[in-house]
């Protein structure tokens, strides 16, 4: 992040506009209603909010103030009570939605289940029964760590209602990060499956947590509880580990839900920073669970006769906001889908949308390419004119796969909205509302009612139409992070102190670069940050060089993500060897390993290259930007002069 402004080279000149049809019949009708809702929200922030909340949201009691915001701390809706489990179910009990399906899951070996929002607010009221039972109170956290089936939703409801925040991991993340994370949340129970089914796979779910947990690895967990999903054989330990289906048979349908201080902490979701310890992002109740649902009824359009699919896992913010929270709060029927497009299987998410008729699908860029490269035929065999929207999220999409996603998968007549977020903001910062923003490929066009974007320069000034710069929000959000887990100074720090304006104000930024052009459409330039977006998801260079450190071969490591056509980034490293290894082929693969061992899959490197000695500036600080050039066959550009010692340089170029 050193240079002031960056520059921007992507000039996309389509528009497609809604069609009146749609637009007659959506949520937001209009661009001018689209217009008039902001201009309400940001000359009344609070008196927008308050009126959403009062409508859109059932409370126990109401607040006395909708914001209370000390830079960079924000409260919302200070003393309202609220549960968002009662939010997500109990309210849609007393309507028709009560035996409309909530949860509609198809597993990966084909079986499926249905659950209605009856069935779903019992199975969710046994399994917070069931924690209480073992010992969980309000206030203790839980761990998940759970493959794609409704227990995994049903747990995070669980927790919610009895006010037990929750902190899911992702389940392909390895042990080593799991146990990272549980001991950072000082998880008190945890929740997991034998197994889940996942590219014709079995991913060990309780074998790796059992590694987790060993010699003591994380003193506070008392008990596990868990999901039969594979019927592998795995380890029980007495007086720890329980079976969900032993203990559900016996556990009680009721269980009143918590009234909760709007701020009460719901979940913690771990991500990836700069630095090699990922962070522990707090969310708490009652702003997330009105703006999780706003942003769902209306970037989505949601409809009660929608069926609706994220295929995101609920490991991730995605996940949370827009499988589980943003829709059931709707009352909407929200579908999880535990696999994962496979060479056995290249159609599978097509044989989801005809044998469901989904009608909303919200996806990755890289899968969307993972689609095209695998070929027009499956997506064409089947029918997939139940379609109305499609949505994107986790990188900037290249427009020529936004082509593609509306011709052959929107049959040309679905809107694609394009949602800008991440992990701290909670919910959509940046998005179309599909039938009042006429969209451009590769741009995620607006900012949400409520949300002011913009893009500055390192002091906070406004940057001109097209020129690039930091991508920053200048008012408080009802579902924005209220900190680092335990650590208000990092916090502060990671997100208020990069870009410093001269008038002291507070400006939020989370790492991405962008333009805005002439007519104010966001154009998402990717991190500026040490973070890679690896296939839509945030790993921290620091992450993996702190892995590629701790194997005993490697004297130093360097890390920068390289372009990929499919993964958007992908892992490379630079090594040097400590004293008695020598460079080889096995090494590398030993390495890769390594990484995946010490934070799963998602992080092995692409590439390793060994070199002798890493480019440093006389303070010793690694030069990155070299490294990327290398990485990706540039040129190398910039200064170097601060370079400690050229020949470092020439020797890494001779060995390309
Ligand atoms: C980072 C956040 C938010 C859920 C998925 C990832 C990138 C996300 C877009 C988009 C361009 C995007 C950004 C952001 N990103 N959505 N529509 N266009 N870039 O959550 O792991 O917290 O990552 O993903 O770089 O900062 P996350």
């Amino acid at each position: 992040m050193s240079e002031t402004t960056i520059e921007s080279i992507l000039q996309e000149k389509r528009l497609f506009a809604p069609c009146s049809e749609f637009s007659q019949n959506a949520n937001i009708k209009s661009f001018a209603e689209y217009q008039q809702l902001y201009e309400q929200s940001i000359s009344d922030p609070e008196g927008f909010w308050a009126n959403l909340a009062e409508t859109e949201l059932d409370w126990f009691q109401k607040w006395d103030r909708v914001l209370d915001w000390q830079p960079p701390f924000a409260k919302w809706f200070v003393n309202g009570k609220i549960n968002i489990s009662y939010n997500c179910l109990d309210r849609h009990l007393t309507t028709w939605r009560k035996n409309k399906a909530a949860i509609i899951w198809e597993g990966e070996p084909g079986d499926s289940r249905t659950l209605t929002y009856a069935q779903l607010h019992r199975e969710v009221c046994q399994m917070a029964n069931v924690f209480k039972q073992l010992g969980v109170k309000k206030g203790d956290r839980v761990g998940i760590y759970m493959p794609m089936i409704p227990e995994a939703a049903i747990a995070m409801l669980a927790c919610a209602r009895i006010g037990a925040p929750h902190s899911v991991v992702f389940g392909g993340f390895s042990a080593e990060a799991l146990k990272a994370r549980l001991q950072d949340a000082e998880a008190k129970l945890v929740v997991t499956a034998d197994g889940g089914f996942r590219k014709d796979k079995v991913v060990p779910l309780k074998d790796a947590l059992d590694e987790a947990l060993s010699n003591n690895g994380v003193p506070s967990v008392e008990n596990v509880l868990v999901v039969q999903r594979t019927k592998q054989t795995i380890n029980m330990q007495e007086g720890r580990d329980h079976w969900w289906h032993e203990l559900h048979a016996q556990a009680s349908i009721n269980c009143p839900p918590e009234p909760m201080d709007s701020e009460d902490l719901l979940f913690i979701l771990y991500t990836s920073g700069t630095t090699g310890k990922p962070k522990g992002v707090v969310h708490t109740t009652g702003g997330y669970n009105l703006y999780t649902h706003i942003t769902t009824k209306w970037a989505f359009d949601l409809k009660d006769t929608d069926v609706y699919w994220c295929t995101a896992d609920v490991g991730w913010i995605t996940g949370h906001s827009y499988i589980v929270y943003g829709p059931l709060s709707n009352g909407a029927t929200s579908l999880m889908y535990e696999g994962a497009p496979r060479a056995s299987n290249p159609g599978c998410f097509w044989d989801v949308i005809e044998k469901y008729g989904v009608t909303i699908f919200y996806t990755a860029p890289t899968a969307i390419r993972a689609f095209i490269k695998m070929g027009d035929e499956h997506p064409n065999a089947r029918d997939l004119s139940s379609l109305r929207i499609l949505g994107t999220v986790g990188e900037p999409i290249n427009p020529e796969a936004w082509m593609w996603y509306h011709k052959v998968i929107g049959g040309e007549r679905c809107p694609i909205v394009d949602t800008w977020w991440q992990t701290e903001t909670g919910g959509f910062m940046i998005t179309p509302l599909p039938g009042a923003t006429s969209t451009k490929p590769g741009s995620a066009t607006r900012p949400f009612p409520g949300i002011i974007a913009d893009v500055v320069d390192l002091e906070g000034n406004s940057v001109g139409n097209n020129q690039g710069g930091y991508l920053v929000i200048k008012h408080p959000w009802p579902s924005m992070m209220r900190t680092v887990y335990k650590d208000d100074d990092r916090f502060r720090r990671t997100y208020w102190e990069h870009i410093l304006p001269k008038n002291g104000k507070y400006l939020y930024f989370a790492g991405d670069g962008a333009r805005k052009d002439e007519d104010g459409y966001f154009w998402i330039m990717g991190r500026v940050d040490d973070v890679m977006n690896i296939s839509g998801h945030r790993i921290g260079t620091m992450e993996v060089e702190s892995a590629l450190v701790s194997h005993p071969a490697v004297a130093e490591a360097a890390v920068v993500g390289r372009p990929d056509e499919l993964k958007g980034e992908d892992v490379y490293a630079f090594v040097t060897l400590e004293g008695s290894y020598q460079p080889s082929e096995a090494l590398k693969e030993e390495l890769k390993k390594h990484v995946v061992k010490e934070i799963g899959a998602i992080a092995r490197p692409g590439e390793i290259r060994f070199a002798d000695a890493l480019p440093k500036t006389r303070s010793g600080k690694i030069i990155r930007r070299f490294l990327r050039n290398l990485a990706a066959g540039q040129e190398l550009v910039g200064d170097i002069s601060t370079m400690e010692d050229l020949s470092v340089l020439d020797k890494l170029r001779e060995g390309a």
